[in-house]
């Protein structure tokens, strides 16, 4: 309870969302199902639900970042139940999800869509009472867009993730000062001067390689979009093919959201030494399945496994998952950066509430209001105060027919 508090004093916008809660209570009568990193920045949104009426279930979206006591802390708060253990098998990982899935969700909230993908699926009965969701990441949209566009996704879902409010911040500043502090606490190595591989200059990516490159790494990128490559390549990054990086990187981390970024193919060009990290999705960027047929010897130490390929010693970090949670000392986002994000998430979760119902099956993104009041409540607890648009820039700004 003491992290959660710690994690609560910075993070004022959700503080505040929390008091009008208390006063509302929005979600009175609501049963909200979450699968989310259960640790205490996510502990504090799910006491703000809870403060607003809900009842909330709660398991992981990642075997390796919960944190028990947080998990246990949970349990204590009013309203609210937790199934999340750490370092569960596959087995008990669903059996969990299946156990929120019980408590007969109104609303889901989601990292990564498996709550979602379990409803309609192995839980079709389910669906007539769920009235809409919300999903926090990148790779749960993408899958959420092609469920809608096979027309399989049967409520309502907020995109949390692709609103400018999350995007520009959590995946940009979050996972890329997060990653590099857990690779860094986890490997005890110096950044400064290493050669450094980004996979994906995505939001993730272009987070990262920036950062990294602020401590002193040497940094490239490695792309699939040519738009992406040139935007790497202009913000002053080497830009190379895999295959080419794969011979002189000393530290990668893929943020691609795909799968078998680094593979067969690259394996046996690294260097001996190389660091292998993935801050993209789950456990599917670095093909470990491949490496442990491939690899003659292996050795474990906390967060980190040894490979040996004909003789070089390639090393990986937290199994490949998510470098910044999953790491022995991974805390995950920084405070701030989830006070935005999920400050967002309660707000969507209050329209989902309200709004739903009226909604059509599909992916939406937030809505513009709730972004900017996010903005500016983060804003306003900063002290910061900016310009207002004057009457006569509202309707220069809206006329098509002045000013050319
Ligand atoms: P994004 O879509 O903006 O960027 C992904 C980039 O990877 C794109 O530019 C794409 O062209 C590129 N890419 C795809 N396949 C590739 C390949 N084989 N080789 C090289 N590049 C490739 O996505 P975003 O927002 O950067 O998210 C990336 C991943 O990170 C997602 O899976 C997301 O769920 C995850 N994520 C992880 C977080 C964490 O805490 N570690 C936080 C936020 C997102």
């Amino acid at each position: 309870m003491r992290k959660i508090n710690w994690a609560g004093q910075y993070m004022p916008v959700l503080r505040a969302i929390e008091r009008r809660f208390v006063q509302e209570r929005p979600l009175e009568g609501e049963r909200i199902a979450m699968a989310l990193h259960v640790e205490a920045k996510t502990a504090n949104l799910v006491r703000t639900l809870a403060a607003g009426g809900a009842t909330v279930e709660i398991t992981g979206c990642n075997p390796l970042s919960t944190q028990d006591d947080v998990a246990r802390a949970l349990d204590t708060v009013g309203g609210v139940r937790c199934y999340a253990r750490h370092a569960c098998s596959v087995q008990e990982y669903y059996a969990a999800i299946d156990r929120v899935l019980d408590s007969h969700p109104s609303i889901t909230i989601d990292d990564g869509m498996d709550l979602i993908h379990r409803l309609h699926t192995a839980r079709r009965e389910l669906l007539p009472g769920v009235i809409g969701g919300c999903e926090e990441t990148t790779t749960g949209i993408h899958r959420l867009r092609a469920m809608a566009a096979q027309g399989r996704l049967e409520f309502p879902v907020i995109a949390v993730n692709d609103t400018p409010m999350k995007r520009s911040f959590d995946n940009v500043h979050g996972t890329g000062e997060s990653a590099l502090a857990s690779l860094m606490i986890t490997t005890n190595l110096l950044v400064a001067g290493k050669r450094l591989v980004v996979a994906g200059y995505g939001f993730c990516g272009r987070g990262l390689a920036r950062k990294a490159r602020g401590m002193g790494a040497r940094v490239c990128v490695t792309e699939v979009d040519p738009r992406r490559a040139l935007e790497a390549y202009m913000d002053g990054f080497d830009v190379m093919p895999m295959e080419e990086a794969a011979r002189i990187g000393e530290i990668f981390v893929t943020t691609t959201g795909n799968t078998k970024v680094i593979d067969e193919r690259h394996f046996g060009l690294l260097r001996d030494g190389a660091i292998l990290s993935n801050a993209g999705h789950f456990n599917v960027e670095i093909d470990l399945e491949r490496l442990h047929e491939m690899a003659g010897a292996i050795e474990q130490r906390d967060g980190i496994e040894t490979f040996i390929l004909d003789g070089r010693r390639i090393h990986v970090l937290a199994e490949g998952r998510l470098v910044n949670l999953a790491t022995p000392k991974g805390m995950g986002h920084p405070i701030e950066v989830m006070d935005l994000s999920f400050s967002l998430q309660a707000l969507s979760a209050e329209y989902i509430a309200k709004e739903g119902r009226d909604l059509p099956a599909g992916v939406y993104d937030v809505p513009a209001w709730i972004d900017e009041t996010v903005a500016r409540e983060k804003l306003a607890s900063l002290g910061i105060e900016i310009d207002a648009l004057t009457g006569e820039q509202s309707r220069y700004m809206s006329a098509w027919d002045v000013g050319t």
